[in-house]
């Protein structure tokens, strides 16, 4: 067996589609498992399962497919641990190594029936840790990667589990976020992290573990957020934390300010749904207190510079990816126009990879709803290892961004459970502006000219509102398209980017093949595709380069392209000669993105339902996305 420790350190990211639950407690332990596996479905999966520990015995069920099988699978069980246990542990598999089979489904057992485990994450070296247990006899019967690690765990147990679990991750490379029980000592739950989230939360008489808060919320607001290299060890005594050298480690608890109903799906077909009408209210807790009308400005303590520090940003890097990316596009505009500093937005993973400059007057910001996005995590790390002063904007309360950069802005969205975001995108933009507002008062933006501003993002629920208010008109403009199978959206300056986020809400729920573009780009190459197959949603609203865009949109209209126009209320005449019109209110270019890009969510929404897709959870889509 290679027992040198395989630089663990190296972190790469891993997927954690895959959720991981654990209880200790005084409740029906197997309930609580699949209720924790339910509210993580969202997160994408492919088989399920659960292990409970009673009476000095451990008990495995586990199944391909939904949660709801898993459930009934439990409940029809025969054995009994199942249905008297107060420990166990429970997971979601998106299957990485081997086929999404039952064998494959964690739990794992090792070898000796004795050890059990879940894990999120990927073992690098699972193949070379095969090979060694192998020669000692040790056989595992999965595919997966993550066997490998349940039977070095027990292979490494002499009295005391954690010191076997830390003596087995010593040996690992790669990533985890795991939890362990065995039989040998009932009454103890470890879990571990690195690389992939582990959230341990303190109810009364009960320890919840989880690898996602909303597993955790319906029973304690109190969490332990474990960090890279952290071990919990859960007993009736409580829980105690420990280095993987097994030196005892503190942590502090943190309220987790999510509320239970906020994951859940209430009345709304889809969670989509439900986050794109939770709009008004989110933008109004993602503003709440942090804009200040008399000196025109946003108090953002969260950034932690003065305006002295503010003044001194010689420009800002944003860097994120997907939607977030769009929301940091918009940003670029705003830090420029208004602040006058100058501005680049960059693909996290580009930004990574490529060397980029950085010095010390740089302010990076990383957008990231859920915290945890692996390539803007590496240019989080990048940035800091050049210098740079580094900010982050996440939603996830103790994401791993939110702690790393140590100074940021949290969105309050409240959680964003559908795989498409929506909440977060307008949330996003929210923040960015206020950011852009602070930083362009420390420089030349006048004080009226800041109040002014102010006011219209105070608005910004009421502009999301009337949008909302669309949903009916924009519902029958949606179900007229929902049979096409190509789309492109256009826009210029502000509205550029609601463009590729249209076009990307678009392709992510419904399949279509949707593209957003420049619309100055379309003569440039994608003009040659269009035809009356392939409607064109064009960005008329009335902000500086309407007409040029107008000139477009009637390029379109020639090659026969049907056009959906967006266009600003009391200025529908722009919209003559085309297809459909879809209205929303007048303002100023900076704000136009918000009540924009609300449309164009429900557009996409209402052709996805159209086409009956499964929009909260789409195929080959994960909500974070923590591998490279
Ligand atoms: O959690 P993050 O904001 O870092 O996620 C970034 C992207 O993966 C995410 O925005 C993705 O593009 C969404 N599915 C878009 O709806």
């Amino acid at each position: 067996m290679d027992g040198t420790c395989l630089g663990f350190r190296d972190w790469k990211g891993v997927s954690i589609m895959c959720g991981i639950v654990g209880y200790f407690g005084k409740r029906n332990a197997s309930e609580i498992l699949v209720d924790g596996l339910r509210r993580m479905e969202y997160r994408g999966y492919d088989s399920a399962g659960v292990a409970c520990l009673y009476d000095g015995q451990i008990g495995v069920v586990k199944n391909p497919g939904k949660i709801k099988a898993l459930r009934e699978k439990v409940d029809a069980s025969e054995l009994d641990i199942l249905h008297k246990s107060t420990q166990g542990i429970g997971h979601t598999r998106w299957a990485t190594h081997g086929l999404p089979n039952e064998i494959n489904a964690h739990p794992h057992l090792d070898a000796s029936g004795h050890f059990v485990m879940v894990h999120n994450g990927i073992i690098e070296n699972y193949k070379q840790i095969k090979a060694g247990l192998a020669q000692q006899g040790i056989a595992c019967v999965s595919d997966t990667d993550s066997e490998v690690l349940i039977q070095l765990i027990a292979y490494c147990y002499k009295d005391n589990l954690e010191s076997a679990v830390s003596e087995a991750l010593k040996k690992v490379k790669g990533t985890y976020g795991i939890v362990v029980m065995t039989d040998h000592e009932p009454g103890k739950l470890v879990a571990a992290r690195c690389g992939s989230p582990i959230v341990i939360g303190l109810g009364k008489d009960e320890t919840v573990i989880a690898s996602d808060a909303s597993a955790i919320i319906p029973h304690t607001r109190d969490a332990i957020y474990l960090e890279d290299f952290d071990m919990a060890v859960v007993t009736a005594d409580g829980v105690q934390m420990f280095d993987l050298q097994h030196a005892p480690i503190s942590r502090e608890v943190t309220a987790m300010e999510w509320d239970e109903d906020a994951a859940e799906k209430g009345d709304y077909a889809h969670f989509m749904l439900k986050e794109i009408f939770e709009q008004p209210v989110a933008i109004r807790n993602a503003i709440r207190g942090r804009l200040d009308f008399d000196m025109g400005t946003a108090v953002l303590s969260g950034l932690d510079f003065s305006p002295r520090d503010a003044a001194q940003i010689g420009r800002v890097l944003v860097v994120g990816c997907g939607t977030s990316m769009h929301a940091g596009m918009v940003g670029e505009y705003a830090f420029e126009e208004m602040a006058g500093i100058p501005a680049e937005v960059e693909q996290a993973a580009e930004f990574r990879y490529r060397n980029p400059i950085v010095t010390p007057q740089d302010l990076v910001v990383a957008i990231s709803q859920s915290g945890e996005t692996a390539d803007t995590l590496a240019a989080v790390r990048e940035a800091k290892h050049k210098g740079a002063i580094v900010a982050g904007l996440c939603n996830v309360v103790g994401s791993t961004i939110a702690r790393e950069t140590g100074r940021g802005v949290y969105l309050h969205a409240g959680p964003e459970i559908g795989v498409a975001s929506t909440k977060a995108f307008t949330c996003q933009v929210a923040v960015m502006l206020m950011m852009a507002l602070k930083i362009a008062r420390t420089r030349r933006l006048p004080r009226h000219e800041g109040e002014k501003l102010s006011r219209w993002i105070e608005r910004l629920p009421d502009l999301v509102e009337k949008v909302l208010g669309e949903n009916e008109a924009i519902k029958a403009v949606a179900q007229k398209y929902a049979d096409h199978e190509n789309a492109f959206f256009i826009g210029r300056g502000y509205l550029f980017p609601v463009a590729l986020e249209g076009a990307l809400k678009l392709k992510e729920i419904s399949y279509i093949h949707a593209e957003g573009y420049h619309a100055a780009e379309l003569k440039h190459g994608p003009i040659a595709l269009l035809s009356e197959n392939t409607p064109v949603v064009a960005l008329l609203n009335n902000i500086p380069g309407k007409d040029k865009t107008l000139g477009n949109a009637e390029e379109c209209k020639a090659r026969k392209a049907p056009v959906i126009t967006v266009v600003s209320e009391g200025d529908e005449g722009v919209a003559d000669g085309f297809d459909d019109m879809i209205v929303i209110p007048d303002c100023p270019p900076c704000i136009a993105p918000i009540p924009t890009a609300v449309a164009l969510q429900l557009l996409a929404y209402h052709i996805a339902a159209a086409r009956g897709c499964e929009i909260d959870q789409p195929r080959n889509l994960a909500k974070s996305v923590t591998v490279e």
